[in-house]
C-alpha cells in the first residue's frame, strides 16, 4: 500500500497549526510537510509557500510527492470585506492552484475548508440544512459557494478525491484566531483570563454555530478516512456541534471565574453574523461517516481556561 504523504496549505493558522500535530502523531514528521506564508515556531518540517505562485507550489508537490493535500490556506470573513480583490485571489484562485496541482501530481485526496459563511438571507438560518439555497452577503462566503462548487466539479469532471468540511466557527488554543466573525468566541478566553472582563463585538443574544478544536481535528480525520462510497456530498458537508450565544458562552465562564464581566458594542461583524445560521443539521456527515460530537459549551470552556492557563505558566518560566 502507498505511504500516507501528508501537504499542509495554510499550515500556520488556527486550525492548521492543530491539524499538523494530529497528523505528524499519526503519521510521523517527515511525512508532513507544513506550508504557510509565514513559518510557525511550532513545525520543524516546513517550507514557506504562497499559493498564488504556482511554479514553486508545482515544484514543491513534485519534491514531496503528497498522497493528501489539506488546503487550509485561505482569508477569513471580516478580513475579507476590507479587500475583497485580494480575499478573491487567495480563496479562489488559490484554490483553482491546488485543485490543478494535485490532480497533475497524481495526489489521491483533497481537503477543502468550506464554512458557515455559504449560507444566507433564504437559507432559512434554524438547524439549517444540507441543500438549502446559498445566497452569502460576504465576499467570503461567495468564495466558499465557488470553492464548494470546484471541488464537485474536479471530482465529477477528473475523478479527483475531493472532500470538504462546512466548519463552524472553531474555538482553539494553539494559536490566535485570523480575523473571522465567529472569533468573539476565543478572544474572551484571552481576555477572561487577562482582566477578567471581555467587550463583545456582537450583541449578547447573537446564536452562531460552534465547535471545539478537538472536535473539528478528529472530525476532519474521519471524513478523510472514510469509504470514497459512502460520501453522498461533493460540494462540501455540514458539519455541526454546539451552538451558543455571548450571554451564554460568558455564563458558563462565570461557573470557572465568577466575577467575569460581559458589555456589548456590536461592529460590522453582526451584520455578517445575523446572516448565519444560528445552529446546523449536519444528518448526512452523522449518517454517511458516522460524525459525531464529544465537547459541549461547559466542557469547552473548561478545557480553553485549563489549555489558556497552561500554555501562560509555560511563558512565564521561559522569561
Ligand atoms: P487562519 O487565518 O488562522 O489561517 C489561514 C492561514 O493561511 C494563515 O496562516 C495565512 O498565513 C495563510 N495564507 C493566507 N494567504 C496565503 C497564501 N497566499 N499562501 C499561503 N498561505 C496563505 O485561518 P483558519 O482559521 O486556520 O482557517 C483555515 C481554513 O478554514 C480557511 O480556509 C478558513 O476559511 C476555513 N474556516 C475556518 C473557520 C474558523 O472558525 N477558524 C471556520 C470556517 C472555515
Ligand atoms: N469562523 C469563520 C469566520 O468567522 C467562519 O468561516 O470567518
Amino acid at each position: 500500500m502507498e505511504k500516507t504523504r501528508v501537504l499542509i496549505t495554510g499550515a500556520s493558522g488556527q486550525i492548521g497549526q492543530a491539524l499538523v500535530q494530529a497528523l505528524v502523531d499519526e503519521f510521523g514528521e517527515r511525512n508532513v510537510l507544513a506550508t504557510d506564508l509565514k513559518p510557525s515556531e511550532a513545525f520543524s518540517h516546513f517550507e514557506e509557500l504562497d499559493i498564488l505562485e504556482t511554479n514553486h507550489y508545482q515544484k514543491l508537490v513534485g519534491g514531496f510527492k503528497p498522497t493528501i493535500i489539506y488546503h487550509l490556506a485561505g482569508i477569513l470573513s471580516a478580513v475579507g470585506e476590507k479587500n475583497p480583490s485580494v480575499l478573491w485571489k487567495v480563496n479562489v484562485q488559490g484554490w483553482i492552484n491546488t485543485l490543478n496541482i494535485a490532480l497533475e501530481n497524481k495526489v489521491s485526496k483533497v481537503f477543502f475548508p468550506s464554512s458557515i459563511a455559504v449560507f444566507g438571507p433564504g437559507s432559512s438560518l434554524d438547524y439549517t440544512r444540507q441543500n438549502v439555497a446559498l445566497h452569502p452577503t460576504t465576499v467570503y462566503g461567495i468564495s466558499k459557494v465557488a470553492g464548494e462548487n470546484l471541488a464537485q466539479y474536479f471530482f465529477r469532471k477528473f475523478g479527483l478525491d475531493v472532500r470538504g468540511i462546512r466548519y463552524p466557527g472553531i474555538i482553539s488554543y494553539q494559536s490566535p484566531p485570523g480575523g473571522g466573525t465567529t472569533d468573539y468566541a476565543v478572544d474572551i478566553f484571552y481576555q477572561a483570563l487577562d482582566s477578567g472582563r471581555y467587550e463583545c463585538f456582537l450583541s449578547g443574544d447573537v446564536r452562531l454555530p460552534m465547535m471545539y478544536i478537538d472536535d473539528a481535528v478528529r472530525g476532519t480525520l474521519e471524513l478523510m478516512q472514510a469509504n470514497a462510497e459512502s460520501l453522498s456530498v461533493r460540494t462540501s458537508y455540514n458539519f455541526g456541534a454546539v451552538s451558543f450565544t455571548p450571554t451564554e458562552l460568558a455564563t458558563s465562564i462565570r461557573k470557572i471565574i465568577p466575577d467575569f464581566e460581559i458589555s456589548y458594542a456590536p461592529d460590522f461583524r453582526e451584520e455578517i453574523a445575523n446572516t448565519w445560521p444560528r445552529n446546523i443539521d449536519d444528518t448526512p456527515a452523522r449518517r454517511d461517516w458516522n460524525w459525531q460530537h464529544q465537547f459541549e459549551i461547559d466542557d469547552i470552556v473548561r478545557d480553553m481556561l485549563m489549555k489558556l492557563k497552561e500554555k501562560n505558566t509555560l511563558r512565564s518560566k521561559k522569561n
